[in-house]
């Protein structure tokens, strides 16, 4: 075993021992990291069962290198994610999550005076008071009758009004519904080359999507996001990227005030340890479907409209819930969002364990009778 693991094991031993209590260990050894807290959180889709044990394993091995800056951690991670989409590492800008990506993306984009920018509604907007702080005018355009991104719609509105920056979620949050990659590749054809094209990625691997990486590396106006946070289960150690042309990856890159250095030697070691981890991500996937499935037998038995998701998250409709569905989850210690879309009532809900789910379920039909 890794001494430094060793030494590690060593210590939460006699920690468990000062404190009376005994570590809960993995079957492969590994200590049980405690829960959070007690909490069910079914509100930010992350991944329930991560990170994969090799990413684990990553983490015990490299924590104690966090006194060391981690540029060499820094290039493996770029050169394992420029193998594993098949680009270079010139393509590949990585940053705190996909989030800190996308605010490198509109800022890259927003030197304009006026600016406007174009996205789905609904649509993942974490963005919005950044964009807003930036100067943007955020124009949404409806999702169509399907609840999937309307193309022509958004195509027609950039003929008269030139957007600055153009955001597709595909999959989408919060919906689960997904465009054809190709639709998305044909639309970016037809959009002016002044305008950039923020393509996030976040749920991609749930759907079994290809990546449109290779079309961003090809037009310096199209700029990929991904992130570990989802299926990879390492939303807490914060790593995203952005996979683009080599002038604008160095265009993000000079808003970061050290390109790439957003990401930790343990955050890097855990998502390179990830990439190799390919049964978890499967693992993950198989549980997550069949999840959605049980769920949507109970929104079908209560009686109530769900949108069939591609991701780890459903929309359900509650407009026919008289309680206050969130704050009687709450009270339940289950944490899910309200949501008001397409003019009514809804909920999403992020696809926890079996056990978290068989919780949101009992108290759903409880709230819902
Ligand atoms: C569509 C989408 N993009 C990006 C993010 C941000 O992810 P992170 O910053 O953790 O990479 C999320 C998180 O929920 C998301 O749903």
């Amino acid at each position: 075993m890794h001494t430094d693991r060793r030494n590690w094991l060593k210590q939460v031993t006699l920690l468990a021992t000062a404190l009376g209590t005994e570590p809960l260990l993995f079957a492969n050894g590994l200590p049980h990291p405690p829960p959070a807290d007690k909490r069910i959180l079914l509100n930010s889709n992350e991944n329930p069962y991560g990170p994969s044990p090799l990413a684990q394993k990553a983490i015990l091995d490299y924590y104690l290198r966090s006194n060391r800056y981690p540029d060499d951690m820094l290039t493996s991670l770029k050169k394992k994610l420029a193998t594993h989409w098949s680009v270079n590492e010139e393509n590949i800008l990585l940053g705190a999550g996909s989030s800190e990506i996308i605010g490198l993306a509109l800022i890259a984009a927003g030197t304009k005076f006026r600016k406007q920018l174009l996205a789905a509604d609904p649509a993942y907007s974490v963005w919005q008071n950044q964009a807003s702080a930036l100067g943007y005018d955020a124009v949404k355009i409806p999702l169509n009758k399907d609840r999937k991104y309307d193309l022509d719609e958004m195509l027609a509105r950039t003929k008269y009004i030139p957007a600055t920056f153009i955001y597709i979620c595909n999959p989408n949050n919060p919906t689960g519904t997904y465009v054809d990659p190709d639709a998305i590749r044909r639309f970016t054809e037809t959009i002016s080359k002044d305008s950039y094209i923020f393509i996030d990625e976040a749920y991609t691997e749930y759907a079994d999507l290809p990546s449109l990486a290779s079309l961003a590396i090809s037009h310096p106006n199209i700029i990929v996001a991904k992130t570990f946070s989802k299926v990879y289960g390492l939303a807490g150690a914060r790593i995203g990227y952005a996979m683009a042309h080599p002038s604008t990856i160095k265009k993000l890159a000079s808003f970061q005030p050290w390109p790439d250095g957003s990401v930790s030697t343990v955050g890097a070691a855990a998502a390179i340890a990830s990439l190799d981890d390919m049964d978890f991500v499967k693992d993950c996937k198989k549980k997550n479907e069949d999840i959605k499935d049980s769920c949507y037998k109970t929104f079908k038995e209560i009686g109530l409209d769900y949108i069939p998701s591609s991701a780890n998250f459903i929309l359900f409709n509650i407009g026919k819930i008289k309680k206050d569905l969130t704050r009687e989850m709450q009270a339940r210690n289950i944490y899910v969002q309200y949501r008001d879309h397409f003019g009514g009532k809804w909920c999403r809900v992020s696809m926890g364990t079996e056990e978290e789910m068989l919780e949101f379920t009992k108290a759903l039909k409880e709230i819902a009778a």
